[in-house]
C-alpha cells in the first residue's frame, strides 16, 4: 500500500512538473518559451495570399505558424503552437484551428479559444502583405 501510494505521489510530482514545462512563463515577454511566436526570420515569404483559402487558413509546419484568412483579403497569422501543452494546430476548418492533441480549437479570427482544454488565445504573429506574398512583418 504504502509503495502504491509513493508512486502515485510521483506520478502527480511528474504531471505537475510537466505541466509546468507546458506552460512556460505566461509574461508575454517574448521569452522564448514553447507558446510564445518562433522568432522571426528576417521577413521570409511564408505563404502566398493565393494559397489560405477564405474563411480558412493554411498551417505551415516547418515554420510553426498558422496564416489564416477570416474574411477576403484580411490575412492574420498566429503560432502554430498550441497554448494548451505545445502540439502544433494541424487543421483548419468551420472557423477554427484545430489541435490534434486534446481537441482545442481557436478562431481563425483572432486566435480566442472556442474549445479547451487550452485556456489562452495563440499568439499572433506578424505579418505583411504585399503582391501576393505574406511576409513576416
Ligand atoms: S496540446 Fe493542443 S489541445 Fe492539448
Amino acid at each position: 500500500m504504502n509503495a502504491r501510494r509513493r508512486a502515485v505521489l510521483a506520478a502527480g510530482a511528474a504531471g505537475a512538473a510537466a505541466l509546468a514545462t507546458g506552460c512556460g512563463s505566461s509574461g508575454g515577454d517574448g521569452g522564448g518559451n514553447a507558446g510564445s511566436p518562433p522568432p522571426s526570420d528576417g521577413g521570409a515569404e511564408l505563404a502566398r495570399t493565393a494559397d489560405v483559402p477564405v474563411g480558412g487558413g493554411t498551417v505551415l509546419k516547418e515554420r510553426k505558424i498558422v496564416v489564416t484568412q477570416p474574411t477576403e483579403g484580411e490575412f492574420k497569422a498566429f503560432s502554430a503552437v498550441c497554448t494548451h501543452a505545445s502540439c502544433l494546430v494541424s487543421t483548419v476548418s468551420d472557423g477554427a484551428i484545430g489541435c490534434p492533441c486534446h481537441g482545442s480549437r481557436f478562431s481563425i479570427t483572432d486566435a480566442a479559444v472556442e474549445a479547451g482544454p487550452a485556456t489562452r488565445p495563440l499568439p499572433a504573429v506578424r505579418i505583411s502583405v504585399s503582391g501576393g506574398a505574406i511576409r513576416r512583418a
